[in-house]
């Protein structure tokens, strides 16, 4: 399957994916930044100027990792154009009969192009009439021809049945697209100005977020022990906090559970002891303030906390930070990730896991 895709000296190919995450971030945004208008060019799309304010509503469809980017994807329309959006598994979208709006951009989210799940969800729609477009990886796959039109991610062939640089393409098309909806709308010049220069930085963002590898596999080896570990965000910090934990789940079988910061107060909170480590998401937002006091709490209870942030938190908040160079704001959940995918790739290494090949997974779900 790999071809002459080789692991040019990586031990596995979800460490081979992840450092090549620059590369594949520049080839995603290679050719679609406009730096004169301030937008983005999506060749694939078409969708003229018209066609793009008429939608009134974005809905994501993935599977697994590709719905939570779609959840970030989500977050990135509503705050750059300001139009609802949302995102849904594939697989419940299919089968609950859903109301199939003429005004909604359906996308349709797969790096292989081939989960059935998601293809279903697709016919479903073209039977009833609605706009679906696709973000999808594989040129020439079910999901891209059945959707006819889209944006394809660039990542290049990912064969590690965890998903890194496929996801964060996904998030770079989704800012793309975002940005583009935003730009026939009320998003300022100035404004697209600063997620297209930050669109151009974000390879140097993510090479410095790899560079944290030798501290995360440090933190990786204190925590490989726990059995359990919280995932914990808020709004643009919740879907990073659920692809962190299903990446950890996948590779190292460490139980995972992701949590909105704010429902932790809710319930779960019982669950905190000094066996419970809490990994808690800090993006570059106005709610910082609410974090750190979700990690004073989850402290005061005995539970050791790892904080992932862009920015510079109080001295003494967590027992391990990790440190994300800081950019444009609202990119930072394509940055944050990276961290989480290096937790995950160090806590399964540490546990001896066999990393490309996780137990019960396949690469692309073909099946009901
Ligand atoms: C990702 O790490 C997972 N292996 C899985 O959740 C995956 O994202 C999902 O099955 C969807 O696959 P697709 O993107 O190829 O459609």
């Amino acid at each position: 399957e790999s071809g002459s895709y080789g692991l040019d000296g990586h031990p596995d190919f979800m460490r081979k994916e992840m450092a090549e995450q620059p590369e594949a971030v520049r080839r995603a945004l290679r050719g679609r930044l406009d730096t004169r208008f301030a937008t983005a060019h999506l060749g694939g799309l078409d969708l003229d100027p018209v066609a793009l304010r008429s939608v009134r509503r974005v809905k994501f469809l993935g599977c697994g990792s590709a719905y939570y980017a779609g959840q970030i994807g989500a977050g990135l329309v509503e705050s750059l154009a300001r139009i609802p959006a949302d995102a849904e598994p594939a697989s419940e979208f299919r089968y609950r009969n859903p109301v199939v709006d003429p005004d909604t951009l359906y996308v349709a989210v797969s790096q292989s192009g081939e989960t059935l799940d998601t293809l279903a969800a697709v016919q479903e729609l073209r039977r009833k009439g609605g706009r679906v477009i696709g973000a999808v990886n594989v040129v020439g796959s079910a999901i891209a021809r059945e959707c006819g039109s889209g944006v394809f991610l660039h990542a290049g062939p990912e064969i590690s049945v965890a998903s890194t640089k496929a996801v964060t393409t996904m998030g770079v098309s989704f800012a793309m697209l975002a940005l583009l909806l935003g730009r026939v709308r009320d998003l300022s010049a100035a404004a697209g100005a600063r997620v297209v220069a930050g669109l151009q930085a974000l390879p140097e963002r993510i090479e410095a977020a790899l560079a944290l590898d030798d501290e995360i596999a440090g933190i990786a080896s204190r925590y490989a022990s726990a059995r359990h570990m919280f995932f914990l965000g808020r709004v643009s910090g919740w879907p990073v906090a659920r692809e962190g934990a299903q990446k950890l789940k996948e590779v190292s079988y460490v139980h995972a559970e992701a949590y909105q910061a704010a429902e932790l107060k809710h319930g779960p909170i019982a669950l905190i002891d000094k066996d419970m480590p809490s990994v808690v998401i800090v993006p570059d937002d106005d709610i910082v303030v609410k974090n750190v006091s979700t990690m004073e709490q989850i402290r005061a209870r005995g539970g050791p906390v790892i904080a992932v942030t862009t920015v510079d938190l109080p001295a003494g908040v967590a027992d391990e930070v990790v440190r994300v160079p800081r950019g444009e704001a609202v990119l930072d959940p394509l940055v944050l990730g990276i961290p989480l995918q290096l937790l995950a790739y160090h806590t399964a290494a540490a546990l001896g896991r066999d990393i490309d090949k996780p137990r019960n997974l396949a690469k692309s779900v073909t099946v009901e």
